[in-house]
Order: structure tokens, then C-alpha cells, then sequence
């Protein structure tokens, strides 16, 4: 079954674009018409973008709103981004005031999938085409669902675990995503998907972390940790910040860079870490190349057209299949941090700080 769509789209005037000057205002997170004369045009074809929150991973601010910003610009858009700091009510006051202020394109990261359908209902009520970004809303009616492969990333993980272990008999213990996040649970079935095979491997813990909440993260691993009387030898940790907060404990243990644990989003930390040899690997996700695909979605439909996609996504909550440009993960190990700077998703100068400049040095990174 196709979800349907039947929403009315505002035609974008392209003279209204040609009109949009990007400058930043306030929050430095929207490119305002300051012109008068194409003001009313130019403000039926804003695209706004909610971000979930600045605690569950670095990436939303750090990685998603530059590389955000960089795409409308190119395309001289206008557009307002804005983050709802890990609260869903927000996020929902944010989508009343951005539909309020006539954006024809709303794109959002969910919070939980629940308040993510209810912000799309009320877009698509007032004619606003809504596109889920990263996250899939399930049960929501978004006209097309931007991301990566995120099964392709638990694999990864898994993967990258398995080749950290190799093929001793090993204790897993899995700190997943948040219970909410649709890609939580395609993280942990992708990871699952490789470990499980593996005869060789117990899993000894495995919880979902509320919120990715970083410090939840080291209580819940401490109390895993304890629970298998110390007998951990891997960890499959769902992003950076999560795997972060277990090699914390395994540091206080005596264990940090025994005991492999995995990251995704290719942060700063999360590669200082894959350097240092406290996390075996990361997932990397180009958020230039996430952000350039939704711009490209979001201004197809700001001007009735349609996006070219990769295929569908199955909404789990109804079998509905929703249109997707899903891109492709990269794993990155000490062998490739390297990529990562090539391809401008981290700047040597902050990853190469005095602490790890030998390391840098000696990965080939300047
Ligand atoms: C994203 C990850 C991110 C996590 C926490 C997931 O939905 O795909 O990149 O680390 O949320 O924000």
C-alpha cells in the first residue's frame, strides 16, 4: 500500500527565489528575504527544518544545520531551521509557528513518532508538504523519507565489531538508541543481523537508552557491566555518544581499549577515540550529502515537482511504503579517519588537537 497524498503544494515562483537574499538572522539559522518587494512570494516557498535536540548526538548542530544552510543557499532558498531541544511540545510550537509564517516545505526529526504524525496531520491540513528528515515517523504522512540505509549501519557496527573481536568466544553486551527512534531499531536488527550468526558470541546485556541520553548511557552500561560480573569483551554501542559513555566505564575499569565498542555520526570524540584505540570503529554519514538530498526533495516539492528517489521505506506501523532517497553509510576504522577530513565532514584541526597529533600524524592526517 502507497501512502496517499493528496496535499496541495504552493507552487514556488522562481523569481520569488531569485529574489531570496540569505542572510542569517537572530538564531543565526534562517535565510531571510530582507527584500521587500518579493516578500510575500518568496515566503510561500520557505522550507523549514526542525532539528531534534543538541544532546543526543553533536551532529544535529555541528554536521546538519551548516550543511543545511550550505544546501538552501546553493539552491537560494529561503528556509528556517530551528531545534526543539529534545522536547516534543516544542517541536510542535515550533511546526505551528513555521506553518503560521508560511513555510510550503516542512521538514522535521522526530522526537517519537507519535508527535512527529500529529506535527504532519496539521501540516498537511494547512496544504504544507512535510518530509521526514533522518528519522521515519511511523504512522505519519510525510510525501518522502530522507536518510541512510540504517539497517546498512547496525550491519556495519555489527561488522565492524565482529572484525575488532575476530573469532575468539566473546561477551556482547548492545547499548541501542532511543525506544522511540525508528533507527534504533534498525540499528540493533542490522548489528543483530551479523553477531547473531557468529556462534562464538554471547550476548550478556542489551538495553535501549531513553533519549540516546549520554549520561543515562554510562548508568545503564555500569549497571549491564556489573550485572556480567565484568565479563564484557565488546560492546556494540549505537552512536559516538553512547559508546563514549561506555568506554568511560570500561576507563574506570582498567578495560578502555581492551574491550572494543562501537559509534556512529564520526564526531570529533568518536574519532579522537577510533585514534586512540578506546573505540574500534564509527559510522560515517556525510550530512553534506543528507542535507543536499533533502534541500533537493524539499524544492521539488516547494515547486509542485517530484524528487527522484532510491526506493521505498516500509512504514512498520502500517505497511505503507513511503517514497526514500536512503544514502549509503561508510565504516570508518583507524585505517580510513582520514576519509572522513577528505570528504569535509570533520576539519583535521579539530579531530589533530595536541593530544592526538601523533596519532594523526601517524593515520596520515595533517
Ligand atoms: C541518527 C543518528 C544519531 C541519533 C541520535 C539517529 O536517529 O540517525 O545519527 O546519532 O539519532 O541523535
Amino acid at each position: 500500500m502507497k501512502r496517499k497524498h493528496n496535499l496541495v503544494v504552493v507552487p514556488l515562483i522562481g523569481a520569488a527565489m531569485a529574489l531570496t537574499a540569505c542572510g542569517s538572522d537572530d538564531g543565526g539559522s534562517s535565510g531571510e528575504d530582507t527584500g521587500s518587494s518579493g516578500e510575500s512570494q518568496a515566503a510561500e516557498g520557505k522550507i523549514g527544518v526542525i532539528l531534534p535536540d543538541t544532546e543526543s548526538s553533536v551532529r544535529w548542530e555541528s554536521a546538519d544545520r551548516p550543511a543545511l544552510e550550505s544546501a538552501f543557499e546553493e539552491a537560494g532558498v529561503e528556509y528556517d531551521i530551528q531545534n526543539a531541544e529534545g522536547d516534543a511540545e516544542r517541536m510542535t510550537q515550533i511546526a505551528d509557528t513555521m506553518i503560521g509564517d508560511g513555510v510550503t516545505v516542512l521538514a522535521i526529526v522526530n522526537l517519537d513518532s507519535e508527535s512527529g504524525a500529529a506535527i504532519q496531520e496539521k501540516a498537511k491540513s494547512q496544504g504544507v508538504a512535510t518530509i521526514d528528515y533522518d528519522r521515519l515517523t511511523l504512522g505519519g504522512s510525510a510525501e518522502y523519507y530522507v536518510s541512510f540505509d540504517n539497517t546498512v549501519v547496525g550491519e556495519l557496527q555489527g561488522q565492524g565489531l565482529a572484525d575488532c573481536l575476530g573469532d575468539k568466544d566473546a561477551n556482547i553486551v548492545y547499548l541501542n538508541g532511543s525506544p522511540t527512534d525508528n533507527n534504533a531499531t534498525l540499528f540493533a536488527e542490522g548489528a543483530h543481523s551479523v553477531l547473531d550468526e557468529m556462534s562464538n558470541y554471547t550476548v550478556v546485556g542489551e538495553q535501549a537508552v531513553p533519549d540516546w541520553d549520554n549520561e543515562e548511557a554510562a548508568t545503564i552500561f555500569q549497571q549491564l557491566y556489573t550485572a556480567a560480573d565484568g565479563k564484557v569483551d565488546g560492546v556494540l554501542a549505537a552512536n559516538d555518544g553512547l559508546g563514549g559513555a561506555a568506554i568511560s566505564i570500561l576507563e574506570a575499569n582498567g578495560q578502555d581499549g581492551k574491550v572494543p565498542v562501537t559509534g556512529q555520526d564520526a564526531t570529533v570524540e568518536g574519532l579522537q577515540n577510533v585514534l586512540a584505540g578506546t573505540q574500534c570503529m564509527t559510522v560515517y554519514k556525510s550530512a553534506t550529502q543528507e542535507a543536499g538530498a533533502l534541500a533537493d526533495v524539499a524544492i521539488a516539492l516547494a515547486t509542485g515537482g517530484e524528487a527522484e528517489t532510491t526506493g521505498t521505506t516500509v512504514d512498520s506501523s502500517d505497511d505503507s511504503e513511503v517514497p526514500s532517497i536512503l544514502l549509503e553509510p561508510q565504516s570508518i576504522t583507524k585505517d580510513n579517519v582520514g576519509d572522513v577530513i577528505e570528504d569535509g565532514g570533520q576539519k583535521a584541526a579539530d579531530v589533530c588537537t595536541a593530544d592526538f597529533a601523533d596519532l594523526c600524524a601517524e593515520a596520515g592526517i595533517s
